[in-house]
Protein backbone atom coordinates (compact mmCIF):
# COMPACT_ATOMS: atom_id res chain seq x y z
CA UNK A 1 0.00 0.00 0.00
CA UNK A 2 1.26 3.60 -1.18
CA UNK A 3 5.49 2.54 -0.41
CA UNK A 4 4.58 0.62 3.05
CA UNK A 5 5.57 -2.98 3.34
CA UNK A 6 3.60 -5.11 5.83
CA UNK A 7 5.59 -7.97 7.16
CA UNK A 8 2.56 -9.87 6.62
CA UNK A 9 0.84 -9.60 2.96
CA UNK A 10 -2.93 -7.97 3.58
CA UNK A 11 -2.70 -7.25 7.01
CA UNK A 12 -1.40 -5.11 9.95
CA UNK A 13 1.10 -6.94 12.24
CA UNK A 14 0.70 -5.59 15.69
CA UNK A 15 3.18 -6.40 18.75
CA UNK A 16 1.79 -6.13 22.34
CA UNK A 17 2.32 -7.81 25.43
CA UNK A 18 -1.18 -8.46 26.99
CA UNK A 19 -2.36 -8.19 29.09
CA UNK A 20 -2.83 -4.34 29.83
CA UNK A 21 -6.16 -3.60 30.33
CA UNK A 22 -7.94 -1.11 29.44
CA UNK A 23 -5.20 -0.97 26.78
CA UNK A 24 -4.82 -4.56 24.96
CA UNK A 25 -6.58 -7.49 27.27
CA UNK A 26 -8.57 -11.11 26.15
CA UNK A 27 -12.06 -10.97 26.52
CA UNK A 28 -13.19 -14.41 25.80
CA UNK A 29 -11.57 -15.42 22.58
CA UNK A 30 -10.61 -11.75 21.24
CA UNK A 31 -8.19 -9.44 22.34
CA UNK A 32 -9.81 -5.69 22.41
CA UNK A 33 -8.37 -2.47 24.40
CA UNK A 34 -7.98 1.19 24.03
CA UNK A 35 -4.69 0.87 21.50
CA UNK A 36 -6.60 -1.82 19.49
CA UNK A 37 -9.24 0.23 18.40
CA UNK A 38 -6.63 2.78 17.93
CA UNK A 39 -4.74 0.69 15.24
CA UNK A 40 -7.70 -0.87 13.70
CA UNK A 41 -8.22 2.61 12.20
CA UNK A 42 -4.96 2.51 10.96
CA UNK A 43 -5.47 -0.96 9.30
CA UNK A 44 -9.12 0.43 8.10
CA UNK A 45 -6.80 3.45 6.73
CA UNK A 46 -4.67 0.77 5.17
CA UNK A 47 -7.47 -1.87 3.75
CA UNK A 48 -6.15 -4.76 6.03
CA UNK A 49 -7.13 -6.19 8.98
CA UNK A 50 -5.21 -6.47 12.10
CA UNK A 51 -3.69 -9.08 13.29
CA UNK A 52 -2.36 -9.44 17.30
CA UNK A 53 0.87 -10.92 18.39
CA UNK A 54 1.38 -11.44 21.78
CA UNK A 55 5.16 -10.57 22.73
CA UNK A 56 7.32 -10.17 25.75
CA UNK A 57 7.27 -6.30 26.42
CA UNK A 58 11.13 -5.96 26.50
CA UNK A 59 11.88 -7.06 23.18
CA UNK A 60 9.10 -4.93 22.20
CA UNK A 61 10.87 -1.96 23.86
CA UNK A 62 14.02 -2.89 22.78
CA UNK A 63 13.36 -3.07 19.22
CA UNK A 64 13.67 -6.42 18.69
CA UNK A 65 10.60 -7.20 17.61
CA UNK A 66 10.38 -4.52 15.34
CA UNK A 67 13.75 -5.14 14.19
CA UNK A 68 13.34 -9.25 13.40
CA UNK A 69 10.17 -8.75 11.65
CA UNK A 70 7.52 -9.78 13.96
CA UNK A 71 5.20 -7.18 13.15
CA UNK A 72 4.79 -3.49 12.16
CA UNK A 73 4.06 -1.83 14.70
CA UNK A 74 4.09 -1.89 18.45
CA UNK A 75 0.97 -0.40 20.22
CA UNK A 76 1.58 -1.75 24.16
CA UNK A 77 0.66 1.15 26.34
CA UNK A 78 4.21 2.09 25.56
CA UNK A 79 5.88 5.23 27.09
CA UNK A 80 7.95 7.25 24.16
CA UNK A 81 11.43 7.98 25.87
CA UNK A 82 15.07 9.05 24.45
CA UNK A 83 16.37 5.33 25.32
CA UNK A 84 13.64 3.34 23.49
CA UNK A 85 13.79 6.14 20.41
CA UNK A 86 17.61 4.93 19.86
CA UNK A 87 15.91 1.32 18.62
CA UNK A 88 12.07 2.34 17.62
CA UNK A 89 10.43 5.09 15.97
CA UNK A 90 7.52 6.57 17.80
CA UNK A 91 4.67 7.92 16.37
CA UNK A 92 3.14 10.98 17.52
CA UNK A 93 1.38 10.32 21.74
CA UNK A 94 -1.60 9.10 22.07
CA UNK A 95 -2.16 8.72 25.49
CA UNK A 96 -1.00 10.51 28.69
CA UNK A 97 -0.04 8.73 31.83
CA UNK A 98 2.30 8.72 35.21
CA UNK A 99 3.04 6.20 37.55
CA UNK A 100 0.86 5.09 40.70
CA UNK A 101 1.42 3.37 43.58
CA UNK A 102 -1.54 0.24 44.16
CA UNK A 103 -2.03 -1.14 48.16
CA UNK A 104 -4.81 -3.40 49.34
CA UNK A 105 -7.64 -1.40 50.39
CA UNK A 106 -6.66 -2.14 54.09
CA UNK A 107 -2.94 -0.80 53.87
CA UNK A 108 -1.78 2.00 56.07
CA UNK A 109 0.43 3.17 52.68
CA UNK A 110 -0.26 6.48 51.58
CA UNK A 111 2.83 7.07 49.10
CA UNK A 112 6.48 6.64 48.51
CA UNK A 113 7.81 7.44 52.01
CA UNK A 114 5.94 4.68 53.57
CA UNK A 115 7.69 2.19 51.27
CA UNK A 116 11.26 2.06 52.77
CA UNK A 117 12.03 -1.50 53.28
CA UNK A 118 8.71 -3.11 51.65
CA UNK A 119 8.38 -5.30 48.99
CA UNK A 120 6.87 -3.34 45.92
CA UNK A 121 5.92 -4.89 42.56
CA UNK A 122 7.11 -3.50 39.48
CA UNK A 123 7.06 -4.96 35.60
CA UNK A 124 9.69 -6.05 33.54
CA UNK A 125 11.50 -3.59 31.11
CA UNK A 126 8.88 -0.94 31.90
CA UNK A 127 8.56 2.64 33.16
CA UNK A 128 7.79 2.43 36.10
CA UNK A 129 10.09 -0.43 36.94
CA UNK A 130 13.09 2.56 36.22
CA UNK A 131 10.72 4.86 38.41
CA UNK A 132 11.39 2.58 41.27
CA UNK A 133 15.08 1.96 40.75
CA UNK A 134 15.89 5.98 40.95
CA UNK A 135 12.83 6.92 43.90
CA UNK A 136 12.77 3.72 46.02
CA UNK A 137 16.51 2.57 46.91
CA UNK A 138 15.39 1.44 50.08
CA UNK A 139 12.68 -0.98 49.20
CA UNK A 140 13.17 -4.57 47.98
CA UNK A 141 12.15 -4.35 44.25
CA UNK A 142 10.00 -7.53 42.87
CA UNK A 143 9.64 -8.23 39.18
CA UNK A 144 7.01 -9.46 37.45
CA UNK A 145 6.70 -9.93 33.48
CA UNK A 146 2.79 -9.43 33.79
CA UNK A 147 0.50 -6.96 34.98
CA UNK A 148 -1.69 -9.75 36.06
CA UNK A 149 0.85 -11.02 38.07
CA UNK A 150 2.15 -8.02 39.83
CA UNK A 151 -1.46 -7.01 40.69
CA UNK A 152 -2.18 -10.70 41.82
CA UNK A 153 0.72 -10.17 44.37
CA UNK A 154 -0.71 -6.96 45.51
CA UNK A 155 -3.86 -9.03 46.56
CA UNK A 156 -2.74 -11.42 47.80
CA UNK A 157 -0.25 -9.50 49.89
CA UNK A 158 3.04 -11.47 49.17
CA UNK A 159 4.16 -7.64 48.09
CA UNK A 160 3.16 -4.53 49.90
CA UNK A 161 2.45 -2.06 47.15
CA UNK A 162 2.91 -2.19 43.22
CA UNK A 163 4.12 0.42 40.71
CA UNK A 164 2.58 0.88 37.49
CA UNK A 165 0.76 3.29 34.91
CA UNK A 166 -2.05 5.22 36.31
CA UNK A 167 -4.65 4.26 33.69
CA UNK A 168 -4.40 0.20 33.93
CA UNK A 169 -4.28 0.82 37.95
CA UNK A 170 -7.15 2.64 38.15
CA UNK A 171 -8.91 0.52 35.97
CA UNK A 172 -8.25 -2.43 37.82
CA UNK A 173 -8.86 -0.70 41.27
CA UNK A 174 -12.16 -0.12 39.66
CA UNK A 175 -12.92 -3.73 39.35
CA UNK A 176 -11.39 -4.78 42.63
CA UNK A 177 -12.66 -3.17 45.86
CA UNK A 178 -9.53 -5.11 47.95
CA UNK A 179 -7.15 -3.20 46.18
CA UNK A 180 -6.56 0.80 45.91
CA UNK A 181 -4.50 3.34 44.14
CA UNK A 182 -3.28 6.01 47.12
CA UNK A 183 -0.63 7.88 44.90
CA UNK A 184 0.42 9.15 41.58
CA UNK A 185 4.34 9.94 40.66
CA UNK A 186 3.91 12.75 38.22
CA UNK A 187 6.24 11.37 35.27
CA UNK A 188 4.65 13.41 32.70
CA UNK A 189 4.42 10.07 30.44
CA UNK A 190 3.00 9.63 26.88
CA UNK A 191 2.40 6.70 24.87
CA UNK A 192 3.34 6.27 21.31
CA UNK A 193 2.70 3.61 18.64
CA UNK A 194 6.18 2.57 17.41
CA UNK A 195 8.27 1.43 14.07
CA UNK A 196 10.83 -0.49 13.01
CA UNK A 197 13.69 2.75 12.77
CA UNK A 198 13.24 4.19 9.16
CA UNK A 199 10.17 3.02 8.55
CA UNK A 200 8.80 6.02 8.16
CA UNK A 201 6.22 6.00 5.19
CA UNK A 202 3.86 3.85 8.10
CA UNK A 203 5.02 6.17 10.88
CA UNK A 204 3.90 9.05 8.92
CA UNK A 205 0.35 6.81 7.58
CA UNK A 206 -0.28 6.43 11.52
CA UNK A 207 0.16 10.34 12.05
CA UNK A 208 -2.27 10.87 9.57
CA UNK A 209 -4.59 8.77 11.23
CA UNK A 210 -4.06 9.67 14.28
CA UNK A 211 -4.87 13.84 13.59
CA UNK A 212 -8.05 12.82 11.34
CA UNK A 213 -9.08 10.61 14.43
CA UNK A 214 -8.54 13.60 16.89
CA UNK A 215 -10.29 15.84 14.39
CA UNK A 216 -13.76 13.95 13.68
CA UNK A 217 -14.11 12.83 17.10
CA UNK A 218 -13.22 9.13 16.57
CA UNK A 219 -10.72 9.08 19.15
CA UNK A 220 -12.96 11.07 21.42
CA UNK A 221 -15.61 7.86 20.92
CA UNK A 222 -12.74 5.30 21.98
CA UNK A 223 -11.58 7.12 24.39
CA UNK A 224 -15.29 7.50 25.95
CA UNK A 225 -15.26 4.14 25.05
CA UNK A 226 -12.45 2.55 27.33
CA UNK A 227 -12.56 5.64 29.96
CA UNK A 228 -16.21 6.58 29.88
CA UNK A 229 -17.88 6.37 32.99
N1 LIG B 1 4.01 2.62 29.87
C1 LIG B 1 4.94 1.71 30.47
C2 LIG B 1 6.19 1.62 29.64
O1 LIG B 1 6.17 2.03 28.51
C3 LIG B 1 4.35 0.33 30.67
C4 LIG B 1 3.86 -0.36 29.44
C5 LIG B 1 3.55 -1.83 29.64
N2 LIG B 1 2.73 -2.30 28.58
C6 LIG B 1 2.27 -3.56 28.41
N3 LIG B 1 1.48 -3.82 27.41
N4 LIG B 1 2.63 -4.52 29.23
O2 LIG B 1 7.21 1.15 30.09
Amino acid sequence: VDGIELVSDGQLTTCTHLPYEPFQFREGEEIVGFDVDLVDLVAEDLGVEQAIVDTPFDTIQSGADLDTGKCDVAAAGMTINDVREENIDFADPYFDASQALLVAADSDIEGEADLAGLRVAVQTGTTGQEWARENLPDSELVTFEDLALLTAYVQNGEVDAGINDNGVLYDFAGDNPDVAVVAEFDTGEQYGVAVRTGNDALRERINEVLAAAREDGRYDEIYEKWFGT
